[in-house]
């Protein structure tokens, strides 16, 4: 490939190359190109491509027929991205440089009058900061999606009881939908940490050129505006060198994907044959190619599987980023596909978790029977104790040895007879009976947050208002047309 002065090869374009006598090397073109992956990037480039050229004109660079005829050709690119009949081409290092030709290919050198007072290091920046603000918008309408299967779920299970466990050992009964919420609860947090992150990530790095700003009168703060941005970059160096937004997108994006996997896990046990809690539907399990009898829960593993490369994006991105001295370093290309990965990443598995929770079925009796076993309400005993003015110190060696008499005994607590009651201690009268019903655990538990069915229900009511303005923020668009 030879390129002459104007940078124009057989049959592509590239961006750079006056000073240079050849052209690149095979071996250096397939390490810098790009354009494989920053491809979709390209209805991103296209808006700020507009929003430069509406400023190049308010600047006097482009005149009244030129900008005209410069819209409409970025119009007619973006359609022809769209449909297909424009595609970059491997003689494209990326993105920005593929949009140029297609440029010039409608307008001649009209289209290269847009590259001035912009560097692809301010495009680049904020190409992908378009990117992921309109995309961190689709992965929380697929978490609320999420939420809502959960909630569905959690509504209908508010009075079923469950063992709650801790170290994965039966612990104090609970309310099955409380638990079922304690996952939205997480989720609403994913959705609160990408709408915080989104104020900070919608700053406009466009305007900063390559890293010194420019000597042409362009409008940094009306292109922000029109590109949805809530300021211009305070500081054209950081403007080009940030890619805090990146980093900061990867680990809200690996901490969801840490709550998706404890989520999976959860579905895994409950699925087992030993907890038998859930049934799944058979459109979203899996068989085996050997053993019929198989019905595996693929999705939930995947689930859990998929949070090892969510956490891997967010370590890659920080340590590409860690020693590059200002401002942009090619090292920064490394932050797309990363960030591209984790987006698909969610966007796949969470439609898959949402579908598999709405359609599975709850073992109500199953989970009827494994709350109160294990001795799950020994701590209603020691409280019974402790309202009776026992400290409670006393109270829980007290209960302690009534649970070892039982499982020497290989009975409930409530199956031991009162005059055994009395001998394990004088406190432990017939009453304490009143105490030992699961039902009656979870009715006792009446604070705020606590898993009894009014607070459950408290906790519900609350849970849905705040999904509903969690999916109206998802609702918004933020890249204009
Ligand atoms: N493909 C490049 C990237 O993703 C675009 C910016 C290139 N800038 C440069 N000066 N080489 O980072």
């Amino acid at each position: 490939m030879t390129l002459p002065g104007n940078g124009t090869t057989s049959s592509g374009v590239r961006l750079w190359g006056g000073r240079f006598q050849g052209g690149p090397a095979e071996a250096l073109a397939r390490l810098s190109v790009s354009v494989q992956f920053d491809w979709r990037l390209a209805p991103y480039d296209l808006a700020a491509s507009r929003a430069h050229a509406r400023v190049l004109a308010r600047a006097g660079l482009l005149d009244a027929d030129e900008v005209g005829r410069m819209l409409a050709a970025l119009d007619d690119l973006e359609a022809a991205c769209a449909s297909g009949d424009f595609r970059p081409t491997v003689e494209d290092e990326d993105v920005h440089t593929a949009l140029e030709r297609g440029l010039l290919e409608r307008l001649g050198a009209l289209g290269g009058k847009l590259r001035a007072g912009r560097s692809r290091n301010d495009q680049v920046a904020t190409d992908l900061r378009l990117y992921l603000r309109d995309h961190a918008r689709g992965v929380a309408s697929r978490l609320v999606e999420l939420a809502d299967a959960l909630v569905e779920q959690a509504e209908r299970h508010v009075e079923t009881p469950a063992p709650g466990m801790t170290h994965l050992q039966h612990a104090q009964p609970v309310s099955f939908g409380h638990q079922l919420l304690a996952h939205v609860q997480a989720l609403l947090r994913d959705l609160s940490r990408l709408s915080d992150w989104d104020n900070r990530a919608a700053i406009s790095p466009l305007g900063a050129g390559a890293l010194a700003g420019s000597s042409l009168p362009l409008d940094p703060v009306q292109v922000a505006r029109e590109l949805g941005f809530s300021a211009a970059a305070p500081n054209s160096m950081d403007a080009v060198a940030d890619r805090d937004f990146a980093a900061e997108f990867l680990f809200v994006a690996a901490l969801c994907g840490v709550h998706l996997s404890r989520l999976g896990e959860e579905v895994v046990l409950w699925t087992s044959h030993e907890f038998g809690w859930v049934e799944l539907d058979d459109a979203f399990a899996t068989g085996s190619s050997i053993m019929p009898q198989k019905k595996n829960a693929d999705v939930a593993e995947l689930a859990r599987g998929k949070a090892g490369r969510l956490i891997g994006a967010l370590v890659t991105v920080l340590t590409m980023l860690k020693g590059l001295p200002l401002t942009y370093d090619r090292d920064m290309q490394e932050d797309k596909e990363p960030v591209f990965d984790a987006v698909d990443t969610l966007e796949l598995v969470l439609p898959a978790l949402a579908g598999m929770i709405s359609t599975m079925t709850v073992r109500v009796d199953r989970l009827a029977r494994a709350a109160p076993a294990g001795y799950t309400l020994a701590t209603e005993v020691a409280e019974w104790l402790v309202r009776r003015g026992v400290p409670f110190r006393e109270a829980h060696e007290v209960t302690g040895s009534l649970v070892a008499l039982c499982v020497a005994r290989e009975c409930s607590l409530d199956e031991v007879p009162d005059p055994d009651l009395a001998t394990v201690s004088p406190h432990l009268t017939p009453e304490v009976r009143s105490v030992l019903s699961v039902r009656g655990a979870l009715e006792a538990r009446t604070t705020p947050g606590s898993t009894g069915p009014g607070p459950v229900s408290d906790q519900l009511a609350a849970v849905q208002d705040r999904v509903e303005s969690w999916r109206e923020w998802a609702a918004t668009r933020v890249v204009p047309r």
